[in-house]
Formats: C-alpha cells, structure tokens, sequence
C-alpha cells in the first residue's frame, strides 16, 4: 500500500518531534510503500534566505537518514526534484474554488498571527494535494492540524474525476490518534517556540544542560516523592522498560534521592537511546556525498511515476 508523507525542511530537532512524528513515520517503511519527502516548495512559503533554506534541506535528509529512514525500503526524496508536481499543482488550481481555500484553517491561523500573506501560503493545500496526487497515494497520515488539507486534496481529487474520468486515486487520511505529545522540561508541549526542548542532536553539554533544567516540585533529598505528574518521570517512560519503571517508582517512593538523581538516569537514558542514532548522524555529515546520491536515486524513481502520471493527466485535460 502506497502511504506518502511530506516534510518540512525546519532545521533543528527535538524528542519532541522525533516521537510524535519522525518515529512513526520511518516505521510505516516496514509495513508499506513509504514515500517520504522533503517538502522545500512548501517551506519557501516562510523561508525566504537561500542559505537557511537549502541548509535545512539537508538537515533534514541527515536526520530523517540518521534516525533510520532506510532507502532500500522507502523513496526519499526532496519535492523541488521533481517539479511536474507544480505542473499538476496549476491543473488543480484551475478547478479549485477560492471559497475552499479561504476556508482554510492554516491559512487563517497564520493570517491571524499577522504572518504576511502570500499566494504560496494560500494555494498551500493544492500544491499539497498535488504531491498526494501525483503518486496514487493509498494513504497519508497525517496530524490533526493536517486533516483539512486532505479533505481538500480528496475534494479536488473528484472534482477533477467527475470532468475528466477516472484518474486519480481518492487518498484516505490516516489520523495518528495515538501520536503522544511529548511535554518539554517546563511541563508545557514541547516545541522550538517555547524553549523547553530536549534537542537529541545537540552537543552532549547542550543535552545535560536541558535535561538538568527540567521543572520539579521542590521536595528535598529524603522525602518521599510522587513520579505521577512528574516531569521528570513522564520523558523518562518515552526511554524506559514496564520493569525499568516499576524501579524508577520504588526509587522517588523511597524518599533517599533527589530529582538530581533521577534527571541523571534519565540523561544517560536518552544518551543511550540516540547513540546509534548519533553516529550515523557522524557519518553521513562526513559523507554528504552520500546523502546527495540517496535524494539522487529516491528522486529518479519518484520522477519515473510522476513523469507517467503527468502524461496521463495531460491528455485527460487536453494538453497531449
Ligand atoms: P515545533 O512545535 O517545535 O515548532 P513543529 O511544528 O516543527 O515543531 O513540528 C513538526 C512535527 O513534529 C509535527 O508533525 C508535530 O506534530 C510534531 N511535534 C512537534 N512537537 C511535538 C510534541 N511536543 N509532541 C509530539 N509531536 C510533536
Ligand atoms: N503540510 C505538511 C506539514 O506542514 C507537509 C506536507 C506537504 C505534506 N505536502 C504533503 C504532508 C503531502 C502529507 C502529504 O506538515
């Protein structure tokens, strides 16, 4: 079953992130025909530097490689290198109606934080639907926040059926219901914007540091403690066993440590964890040659479908 995913290009990372989204993406590739990719059209509608945006791009190909993307189960690859999405993209503007889009709620979020208008922000939900489109997608999972723009793609989808016969393939939306969201050190949603992320890539002092800066209640080394509503506790459950927990629990019951202690086990946790992850990580910022060549190959086979699917949407419009 074909399920495709897009990225955005936006640099650094956090567990945050990785659990909620990256994790269960990269998994998908075991069980279907993943094919992620890195969405730099779509960033260009809020990254307007050349070098941030093209850094990004390979940030991002770097991680999403590091944490375990495999490319001989998936095809990955960047959205700007196989360009007849905004063929299709323009195609479907034509039959999009401009009431459909100013119901978007991204779009009017983003409005109504006073972030500047522009066509690509508006048009976003066709270029997004073009990717889905494009490729006979089966599936797209996606977060709630998403939802909308799949309907939208779904509506365009059979507008364009109903005038032109069968052509494209209706995706069904795959919302993450059980994606957690992942607390930051104050307790609030982790996220870049509030500063109170666990950044798993950082350096190994950047990491003690965030990780020692996570909010506890102020009881003292021999009180007994309560792990429920602990900040500490609930990232140390996203790293650790049932049986590794039930000791975790013992320990802040028995009132001999303080969360110093318990940050420490937890530090050496997420060290441990993203290890592996580390040194590929090492690895593939020393062989961006690599890199380039695994885009390279993700981008030929995605070029070789869209290239045919294009052909058959021509000539269903009449541009043969
Ligand atoms: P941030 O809030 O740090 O800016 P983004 O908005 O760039 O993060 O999120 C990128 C992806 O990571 C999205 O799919 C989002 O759902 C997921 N994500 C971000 N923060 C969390 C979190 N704290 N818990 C779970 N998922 C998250
Ligand atoms: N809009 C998505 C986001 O911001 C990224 C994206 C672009 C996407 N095209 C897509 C996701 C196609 C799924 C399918 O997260």
């Amino acid at each position: 079953m074909r399920v495709l995913s897009g990225i955005q290009p936006s640099g650094e990372i956090h567990i945050g992130n990785y659990f909620g989204m990256i994790k269960p993406m990269i998994d998908l590739q075991h069980t279907n025909d993943l094919f992620a990719f890195i969405a730099s059209y779509h960033a260009m509608t809020s990254v307007k530097q050349r070098d941030i945006l093209n850094n990004n791009i390979f940030d991002v190909a770097v991680n999403f490689l590091s944490l375990g993307l495999d490319p001989a189960k998936a095809t990955f690859y960047r959205q700007h290198d196989v360009p007849q999405v905004l063929e299709l993209y323009w195609i479907l503007s034509t039959l999009t109606p401009m009431a459909m889009l100013q119901r978007g709620h991204s779009y009017k979020d983003k409005v109504a934080k006073g972030i500047k208008s522009n066509h690509g922000l508006f048009s976003y939900p066709v270029l997004m639907a073009s990717d889905i489109l494009l490729f006979d997608t089966h599936t797209v999972p996606v977060g709630k926040d998403q939802v909308q723009h799949i309907e939208m793609c779904r509506d365009m989808a059979t507008t364009f059926n109903d005038r032109f016969g069968d052509i494209l393939k209706i995706p069904q939306i795959k919302i993450e219901q059980n994606t957690q969201i992942v607390s930051g050190t104050d307790g609030a949603k982790m996220s870049k914007s509030y500063n109170n992320t666990i950044d798993m890539f950082g350096s190994p002092k950047q990491l003690k540091k965030q990780v020692m800066s996570i909010v506890s209640d102020s009881k003292g080394l021999n009180e007994p403690k309560e792990y429920e509503n602990c900040n500490i506790y609930k990232l140390c459950e996203l790293f650790m066993s049932e049986s590794e927990l039930v000791v975790l629990q013992d320990r802040y019951k028995s009132g001999k440590e303080g969360y110093g202690h318990f940050k420490q086990t937890l530090l050496q946790k997420i060290e441990e964890y993203f290890q592996e992850f580390r040194n590929k990580r090492e690895y593939y910022l020393k062989n961006k040659d690599e890199v380039e060549q695994i885009l390279q190959d993700g981008a030929k086979k995605a070029k070789q479908i869209a290239t045919k699917k294009i052909e058959t949407i021509r000539q269903a419009v009449g541009l043969d």
